[in-house]
């Protein structure tokens, strides 16, 4: 067997040994299929090739400090999956056939899931895609739901440091009444130039405004964002951002460390009434922000003067960390054990 080398991977693909597929034909879901292929074979006129029917998930896998095996907030994902194929009129899966695939993807390459200590963590990427044919812009009669797992690193190399992001006006991810709510490929497509032009600008993301207004902050690149201001969380309220199962998370943190909790719309100019700000999901957990540039204006937002993560960004950081490795008790039931 290859060895890894835990503390250093990437937020990238790694082969691991199977990944599991399940296919709807018939009006009906079929029993779970594994496979150690990488690749598929599909139809050439299949929806998900030519009219963006496909959505996603992603969610981790822990190894806790107990030696057990945890999968954070999978009914979630589940969940939200639906959602995604309500969204581009696809097939929804089964809450329990979701949970099984994921769970059998887990079981199937337990060797892949980085020690506890490491920072690393097994990522469950889930996809389901339309595979019936058509050539007229309609909805597939069939789909595949296909679950592969690979070990990943933190997602901004940086970890747990704050980071730059910029402001841009010139594209939107997700038009207002879109599909900005939905985890599908379209979105992620859409942001992938503004993406890359930050990137070789020097910051680590975008930070998207709302598509209709350019007023308020809708998220930030693949995660949401969220602010605080003394006792207070913010997070933008829209209808085309992805709702964050990390957000709802930390927002039920917030409150519980006796913070208020407010899920609004954020204006531009708040930006520089908050002490800590950062974007939050599942890759990273938190990525503190150090920094924010509105690229029209050169308007700069400063945080995190010392270098490091403010008080309350890195106490909420530390508590979902703890839940996800079983260091402390799981008390709303978020982490489900894999044997
Ligand atoms: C666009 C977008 N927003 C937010 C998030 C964060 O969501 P979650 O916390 O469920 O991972 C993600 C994915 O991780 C995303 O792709």
């Amino acid at each position: 067997m290859e060895t890894i080398d835990w503390k250093n991977l990437p937020f990238g693909y790694l082969k691991t040994d199977y990944n599991v597929r399940c296919y709807y034909r018939n009006q009906q879901w079929g029993e779970l299929e594994v496979s150690d292929s990488e690749y598929m074979n599909i139809h050439i006129a299949a929806t998900c090739l030519h009219y963006g029917q496909e959505a996603f998930e992603g969610l981790k896998v822990f190894m806790g400090v107990d030696g057990k095996i945890r999968v954070f907030r999978i009914e979630e994902n589940a969940r939200r999956m639906r959602s995604s194929a309500y969204g581009v009129m696809m097939q929804e899966v089964p809450e329990e056939i979701f949970t099984a695939a994921c769970i059998r993807a887990v079981q199937l390459n337990k060797r892949f899931i980085p020690p506890y200590g490491t920072g690393a963590s097994l990522y469950i990427r889930p996809l389901l895609i339309g595979t019936g044919a058509q050539v007229g812009v309609k909805p597939a009669k069939e789909y595949c739901l296909l679950v592969f797992t690979t070990p990943v690193g933190p997602y901004f190399k940086e970890g747990f440091k704050p980071v730059a992001v910029q402001i841009a006006r010139d594209y939107d991810r997700a038009a207002p009444l879109g599909t900005g709510q939905y985890k599908v490929g379209g979105n992620y497509a859409a942001s992938l130039r503004a993406g890359e032009r930050a990137h070789c600008e020097g910051f680590s993301t975008v930070l998207f405004l709302d598509a209709k207004e350019k007023k308020f902050i809708d998220e930030a690149g693949p995660a949401n964002f969220f602010g605080i201001k003394g006792d207070t969380y913010v997070t933008p309220l829209s209808a085309s951002i992805l709702p964050s199962i990390t957000n709802k998370s930390l927002m039920t943190l917030a409150e519980e460390m006796g913070m208020k909790v407010e899920r609004r719309h954020v204006y531009i100019e708040e930006l520089g009434e908050f002490e800590e700000v950062g974007a939050c999901g599942t890759a990273a957990v938190i990525s503190p922000i150090g920094k924010i540039v509105d690229r029209d204006s050169g308007q700069t937002f400063e945080y995190c003067r010392e270098g490091k993560a403010g008080p309350k960004s890195t106490m909420l950081y530390n508590r979902i960390r703890a839940i996800q490795y079983g260091e402390e008790a799981d008390k709303y039931g978020w982490t489900t054990i894999i044997d």
